[in-house]
């Protein structure tokens, strides 16, 4: 099990319970996640899911493909822990997750 919090622009923030071997943005879209959402399903082709990583997670995280840094550089407010959700796997190291949902989506 890896709890993961989503902090939204202002502050908000919700922890949810998901199963490693889940996506970032599947747990975001079963808990409807305000911000995250994923319009080509999950298929690196979008945008919509990306978000901001906090440290010491962004670190532990399987290396993006290049689809996705290429995708990345479309995205509002990119930044060096930018990922799309959607190309997150969890697994149990990453229990305690955090990450910020940008105040807007591309
Ligand atoms: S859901 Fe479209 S790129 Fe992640």
């Amino acid at each position: 099990m890896t709890r993961v919090t989503f902090i939204q622009a202002d502050g908000r923030s919700e922890t949810f319970a998901a199963k490693a071997g889940d996506t970032l943005l599947d747990v975001a879209l079963d808990n409807g996640v305000d911000g995250i959402k994923g319009q080509c399903g999950g298929g690196c082709s979008c945008c919509t899911c990306h978000c901001w990583i906090r440290t010491p997670w962004f670190e532990h995280l399987i290396v993006p493909h290049q689809d996705e840094l290429d995708l990345l550089e479309f995205a509002w407010g990119r930044a060096e822990n930018s990922r799309l959700a959607c190309q997150v796997p969890l697994t149990d190291a990453l229990d305690g997750m955090e990450i910020e949902v940008p105040e807007q989506q591309s």
